[in-house]
Formats: C-alpha cells, structure tokens, sequence
C-alpha cells in the first residue's frame, strides 16, 4: 500500500514539484520548435513545469495538459505532429496567429478530446480537412476569418456534441447542404455562415429539428430565393441576420412566428442588382414581435414609403422593448411619425438618407441616445430644451435638412452626454453668450453653414479654444 502511494506521488510529481508530464512536455518543446514566434511570447516555455508555461493549462490531479491558449501571438511557422501527444487537450485556441498559406493540420481531428477549438484569424488557406468531424466531443468549432473552402459539408454530420459553430468567410460555393447537415445535430444554437456564398435550401426535410438554435447569421451570402419558410417555424431563434443577400418577398406574414427574436437585421437585400433598390412591404406581425430589440431595416426601397401608416405595427405590444431601429436609405417620406412617441425604449434611431419632411420631434423619447436625423428635408425649428425631451442624449445628426430659427444655450441645456453634435447644413442662426460652457462631454462639434450670431469673434474664438482643449473638430463659418 506504502509503496503504491510511493509510486503514485513519483508518478505524479517532478523533483521540483511540478505536476507537468515529462512525454506531453516533449510534445510542447517539439510543438514549438515548428513554430516561428517573433515576439518571444513563448520564452517561458523552458524548464520542467510545463503547468506554468504562457498559455498552458493542467489538469490540477492528474498533470495532464488540458488547454493550450495561444490566440493573437502572432505566431507563424508549422502546427507539429507532436501536439497529439497531448490527447487530454480539452480546449485549444490559436487564433489571430499568422500561419500564412499553411493548410489547416488533418491530424488535428486526433484531438478526440477537445471541446473547443478556435482556428479564427489564423491565416490558413485551403481546404477544411473532413478529418475535423471526428471531433464528436467538441462543442465549439470556430474556423472564421482564413481563406478556408469546404467540399460538402458530410464533414459536420458526426459532431454530435456541436453547440457552437462559426465559418463566417469559409467558401461554401461547393457544399449545397450545410444547412440540412446543421439541423441533424442536436444541440447546436449558434451558428455563423456570414459570406460563405452558401446555398440555402428551400425545404429541409421532413423534420425541422434545429429546437435549440438561437443564432443564425445568414448575412452577405449573395442568396437570391425568397425566404425559405422552414427559418419561420424556428421559434426559438433570438437573432437572424439576412442582410446583404438578395431575397426576394423580404418579410412574409410568418415572422410573426418568430416571438423570441430580439435582433433582427434585413439591410439591403440587393447585392447582386446593384441598379435595383429592393423593396419591403411590412407584414402587420412584426408588430407582435415583442422581444424584438434591434431592426434593422435599412437600404431596402420602403413601399408605401410614408411611415404615418405603420401605427399598428410598432404598438402591438404591451411593452415595446424595441431599443435600436435602423431604417436609413429607404425612400421613407412623410413627416416623422407620432408612433415614435410609444417606443419608450428606443436608444438609437437612424432615419437619415430619407426624404422625410415637417417638423422635428415634438415629443420626449426618454431613452434615446443616438438620433440620426441627417439627409432629409425637416424644416422648421428646432424645440428649446432638446434635454428634456432626450434627457440621455450622447448623439444627434441633424445635418443636411433645411432647419431653421436661433439657436441659444437653452437648446443645449441639460444635454449633459452629449458628445457628437452634427448641424451642418441647416439654416441655423447662433446667439451663444461668449462665456457659453458647451456640454462636458462634447468631442465633436459641426456648425458649419449655421449662421453665427453678433458677437461671432469673441464667440467663436472662445468656444474654439474651450473646443479645442477638448479635442474637438470645431468647424465655424
Ligand atoms: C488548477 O488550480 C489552480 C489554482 O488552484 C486554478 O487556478 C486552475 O484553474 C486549476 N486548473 C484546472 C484546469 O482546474
Ligand atoms: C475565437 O477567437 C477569436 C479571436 O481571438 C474570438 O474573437 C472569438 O470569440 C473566439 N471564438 C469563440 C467561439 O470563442
Ligand atoms: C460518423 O461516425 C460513424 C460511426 O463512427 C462512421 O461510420 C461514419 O463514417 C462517420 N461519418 C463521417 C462523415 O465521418
Ligand atoms: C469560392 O470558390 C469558388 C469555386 O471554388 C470560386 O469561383 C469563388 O471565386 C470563390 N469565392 C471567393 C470569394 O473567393
Ligand atoms: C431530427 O432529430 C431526430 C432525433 O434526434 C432524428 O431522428 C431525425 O433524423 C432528425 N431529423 C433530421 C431531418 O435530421
Ligand atoms: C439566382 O442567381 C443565380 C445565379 O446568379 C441565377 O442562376 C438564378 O436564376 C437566380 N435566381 C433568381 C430567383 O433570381
Ligand atoms: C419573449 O421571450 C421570452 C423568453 O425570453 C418568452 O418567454 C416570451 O414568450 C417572449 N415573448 C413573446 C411575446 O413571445
Ligand atoms: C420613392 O418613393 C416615391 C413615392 O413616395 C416613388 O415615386 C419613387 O419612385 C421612390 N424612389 C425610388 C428610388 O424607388
Ligand atoms: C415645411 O415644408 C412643407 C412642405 O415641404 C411646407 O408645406 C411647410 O410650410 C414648411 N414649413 C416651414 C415651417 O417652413
Ligand atoms: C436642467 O436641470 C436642472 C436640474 O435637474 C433643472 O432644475 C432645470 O430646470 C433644467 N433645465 C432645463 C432647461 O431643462
């Protein structure tokens, strides 16, 4: 009995009391012979302890290595044979490295073990080796952002464990079926298959099972169908981006379906007709996506282009949690509807590149922080005390309309965060007392074209100076 625990505690620790495996140290030392490290950052790797080497990780009973974390080293050179030494390796991240034009490893699907790999920003090229689908315990699989190809997507179908899985960037020209492979597995709730040039498939089969998906990123993929409906009976889903492709019908009735969305993003569904601004009409049931907290609506031709109309739309809830709309470049005319008033919530809105005309908001958004009001034709003035009505106001371009009136200090009163003002463009005249202390937190001031008031000099110098002690961009006519 002595002697087995003799045995035990030889076995497990070296002469200076570290834990680390004499074979899987080896392994780490070959490992990074391969490798090129211009920044040294692999300098600690020397010695016995291996546990405390820069980005290594051990199990803390048994001393085998478990996680290796070497993202943004910046490391170049080769991935050795000797890391599969290392077959407890549960986590391995190497991305932001520079492996400039070296394949992805195919030995890497050896690593059984892992439950996380992240090959992100690595520089690799090539074809995705099918051999990473025996990796049927990994639950994160993120090859984003290399000059990665995929032939087929069979590779994916034994990832059972799959929770995770980002290809954004990896060329899908040849592999038609990555979404019919994805909703065999179980478990995966998100997935990233931004500019992939995929193919969407119109019908799934008989099964929709995707019942833990929660993210799809569809964005910049050139895909010309309409809306395939199987993404409508995905009611779990809670962020779907389809922006920069080319579907056709953009939003049927059946996104009501869609109750738990909480960020939806439809901008410029037009890639490929350049000539062509796409339209959408908006079915009644976007208004009952409760939980919805971002749209994003913009470059899309807005039929029947006056908003006044969408009341219903934006007031079918009880509580609107809608906190960002981004409905720029879309042809919008009309006055700045009253509707706007409900949306209680709103932090952003951005309706600028629109033709809208009238008077600016008359009415208190307690929420909003970021206005983008540039590039339509508001005409009018401008209501004293902009800080009661947008009492966190951080941001506000009201450039290129046709406003008009004085501007005095109690239009900026109490717009205590404010830090980008935009009013170039109008047809604003300025009476700021020459010891006017603007907003604290100002850091971009733009007035050009505004007409200055009497004492333009004195002002315009002394607001220049207190300006630029705040590294502000202070333009004056
Ligand atoms: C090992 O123990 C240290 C200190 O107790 C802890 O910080 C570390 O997370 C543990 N490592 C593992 C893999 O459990
Ligand atoms: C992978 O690494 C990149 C860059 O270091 C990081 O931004 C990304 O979040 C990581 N992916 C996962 C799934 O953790
Ligand atoms: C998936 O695993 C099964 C059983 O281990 C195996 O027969 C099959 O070839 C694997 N499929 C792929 C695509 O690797
Ligand atoms: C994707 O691959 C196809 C064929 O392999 C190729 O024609 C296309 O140019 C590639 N796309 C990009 C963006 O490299
Ligand atoms: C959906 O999941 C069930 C059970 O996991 C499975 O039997 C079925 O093949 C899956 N359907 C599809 C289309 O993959
Ligand atoms: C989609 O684009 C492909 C290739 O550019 C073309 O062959 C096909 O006709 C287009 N489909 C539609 C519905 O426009
Ligand atoms: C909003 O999401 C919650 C879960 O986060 C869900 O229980 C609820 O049903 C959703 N609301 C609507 C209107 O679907
Ligand atoms: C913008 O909407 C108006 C109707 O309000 C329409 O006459 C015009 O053609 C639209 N512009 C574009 C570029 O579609
Ligand atoms: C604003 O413009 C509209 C039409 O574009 C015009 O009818 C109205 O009189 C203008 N209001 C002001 C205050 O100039
Ligand atoms: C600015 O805020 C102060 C303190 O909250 C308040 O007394 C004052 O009335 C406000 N001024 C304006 C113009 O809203």
């Amino acid at each position: 009995m002595l002697c087995f625990l003799c045995l035990e505690i030889v076995c497990l620790c070296n002469s200076d009391g570290s834990i680390c495996r004499e074979l899987e140290r080896k392994a780490l030392v070959d490992f990074k012979q391969g490798l090129e490290d211009p920044n040294g950052l692999l300098s600690s790797w020397i010695g016995l302890d291996c546990c405390s080497w820069t980005g290594v990780g051990c199990d803390n009973h048994t001393g085998h290595i478990v996680r290796i974390d070497l993202h943004n080293f910046i490391l170049g050179g080769e991935i050795r044979p000797s890391v599969l030494v290392l077959n407890h390796l549960r986590y391995m991240d190497l991305s932001g490295n520079s492996f400039e034009d070296n394949r992805i490893p195919a030995f890497l699907g050896s690593l059984v073990s892992l439950q996380y790999l992240n090959l992100s920003y690595a520089g690799f090229s090539g074809y995705v080796p099918h051999q990473l689908g025996n990796l049927a315990r990994l639950h994160y699989l993120d090859l984003s952002s290399n000059s990665l190809h995929v032939i087929g997507s069979h590779w994916l179908t034994n990832l059972s464990s799959l929770q995770y899985l980002n290809l954004d960037g990896v060329n899908h020209s040849k592999a038609t079926n990555v979404l019919k492979v994805l909703n065999t597995l179980p478990l995966i709730s998100e997935i990233h298959l931004h500019g992939c040039e995929l193919h969407i498939p119109l019908s799934l089969g008989a099964h929709i099972n995707f019942t833990n998906l929660r993210f799809l990123d569809l964005a910049h993929n050139y895909i010309n169908s309409t809306i395939p409906l199987w993404l409508f009976q995905l009611s779990g889903l809670e962020y779907l981006d389809l922006s920069h492709n080319n579907f056709q019908d953009l939003i049927p009735h059946a996104i009501g379906k869609l109750t738990s969305l909480k960020v939806l993003n439809l901008r410029n569904n037009g890639d490929l007709q350049y000539n062509k601004v796409p339209s959408i009409r908006l079915p009644p049931t976007l208004g009952e996506l409760c939980n919805l907290s971002i749209l994003t609506l913009s470059d899309n031709n807005y039929i029947p282009s006056d908003l006044n109309g969408l009341g219903e739309i934006f007031s079918g809830c009880i509580k609107n949690s809608l906190e960002e709309l981004y409905w720029s470049g879309a042809n919008l005319t009309g006055q700045l509807p009253i509707w706007l008033a409900n949306l209680k919530s709103l932090k952003t809105l951005d309706l600028s590149f629109n033709s809208l005309y009238g008077s600016f908001i008359q009415f208190q958004l307690p929420s909003m922080q970021e206005l983008s009001l540039g590039e339509n034709q508001l005409n009018g003035t401008i209501p004293k005390y902009l800080g009661q009505l947008f009492p966190k106001l951080v941001k506000l371009d009201l450039s290129y309309n046709n406003l008009a009136g004085i501007l005095t200090e109690a239009h900026f009163d109490n717009l205590t965060k404010l830090e980008s003002l935009d009013m170039n463009s109008n047809a604003f005249e300025l009476i700021l007392r020459p010891e006017w202390v603007p907003p604290l937190e100002l850091k971009y001031l733009d007035m050009s074209d505004c007409k200055l008031g009497p004492k333009i000099s004195i002002m315009a110098s002394k607001v220049e100076e207190h300006f630029l002690s705040f590294n502000v961009k202070y333009k004056h006519y």
